[in-house]
């Protein structure tokens, strides 16, 4: 029997990109091992490092080359020698785009051991997926600047909503609703008492693919309320499927309510294409090469690419070690308060799994 073997784009990135992948490589391996699949990996130098070298953000070869790869699994980008919207617009975005990664899939799970954000609410409380749009919206590129530098300055940034890519958001919010062991509930966030247009293409859409669903239950939220009852009443969501600016507002109120940066991963999915995982916490600069970043973000990361790839066995044991390590051998999840270095972690959740 030969076994399976899936490619794997790695771009370490810059900051402390490197050491969260190498410890999510680690735990790639040994998982893989344990589930009769393997696993090449394939280095793509990308950000602000390769950036100063080359003066290129992100060439035709290399996006050919990460076409090829089963998924790309990245640390983060960027570093406040570049100017901010280079390497965001040239790397992160142009990777969403092109590969029409058009979903943004952000868990947001408290896990036992990891000190609760608001008080009264514990892990049983706080255990949500967002669903945001990732090609569209604010972020599609829309709009330009007139008469610049002068008192009659114009700037101009179109929010844009297409019929197609809102359903399809919207129909991968559903499945991933019914997939879920959740309350079965989707919970459209919008706003559609000032952005009519934009929410009523949504709303409109959310209305006519639920009904393809009769056991999911809808709610609708205003992102400003929403944002209210995440804090307040957290137990509340199951998931919850938004656009593109909203949803990266929502998501890193999700991020602190699950425990801060150091345990948030996400998911730029292509169902049908080449999908991207990363930690969200960004490159972190004044710990990068100091062995003191939470490893975690980018080992649930890889517990998300593992599920996505189709194995679940493995993205299940991936998520026990780091449930177990979580509650039994962390001091904190912040930088440098772990009670342990970044690689100690990768080997605690390596030997967690078993
Ligand atoms: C995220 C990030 C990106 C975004 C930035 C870095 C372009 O904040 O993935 O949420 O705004 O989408
Ligand atoms: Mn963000």
């Amino acid at each position: 029997m030969t076994q399976k073997e899936y490619n794997i784009a790695l771009v370490p990135g810059d900051g402390t990109g490197p050491e969260m992948v190498a410890e999510g490589v680690k735990v790639l391996e040994a998982v893989s091992a344990k589930n009769g699949f393997t696993l090449a990996f394939h280095d793509f130098d990308l950000g602000a490092r390769h950036y100063n070298k080359t003066g290129e953000t992100l060439s035709d070869g290399v996006l050919d080359a990460l076409r090829g790869c089963d998924a790309i699994y990245l640390g983060a980008i960027g570093d406040p020698a570049v100017p901010p919207g280079i390497l965001e617009k040239g790397v992160l975005l142009r990777l969403r785009f092109e590969l029409d990664q058009y979903v943004n899939l952000r868990p947001i799970k408290l896990y036992p051991g990891v000190e609760p954000p608001i008080k009264d609410k514990g892990p049983e409380d706080i255990d949500f997926v967002v669903v945001r749009e990732n090609t569209e919206g604010l972020y599609a590129g829309s709009g330009g600047i007139l008469r610049q530098g002068t008192p009659h300055e114009v700037a101009i940034q179109e929010s844009i909503s297409t019929r197609m890519g809102v359903e399809r958001c919207i129909r991968y919010a559903f499945e991933a609703c019914k997939a879920r062991n959740g309350a079965k509930k989707v919970t459209l966030c919008g706003k559609t008492n000032v952005l009519t247009y934009t929410f009523g293409l949504w709303e409109r859409t959310f209305n006519e693919v639920a009904a393809e669903y009769p056991d999911i239950k809808t709610d609708y939220m205003h992102v400003d309320a929403l944002c209210m009852w995440m804090v307040k009443n957290p137990e509340s969501f199951d998931v919850v499927v938004t656009e593109n600016m909203f949803g990266d507002i929502i998501t890193d109120l999700g991020a602190m309510l699950q425990g801060g940066m150091g345990v948030a991963a996400g998911g730029n999915v292509n169902p049908e294409g080449v999908s991207m995982f990363e930690p969200i916490g960004g490159s972190s600069p004044k710990y990068a090469g100091k062995n003191v970043i939470n490893p975690i973000g980018a080992i649930l990361a890889a517990k998300l690419m593992l599920d996505t790839l189709g194995e679940p066995e493995a993205a299940r044991m991936v998520e026990t070690g780091v449930a177990k390590v979580l509650r039994e051998d962390l001091k904190g999840v912040g930088a440098g308060q772990m009670g342990h270095s970044t690689a100690e972690v990768g080997d605690l959740i390596v030997e967690a799994m078993g």
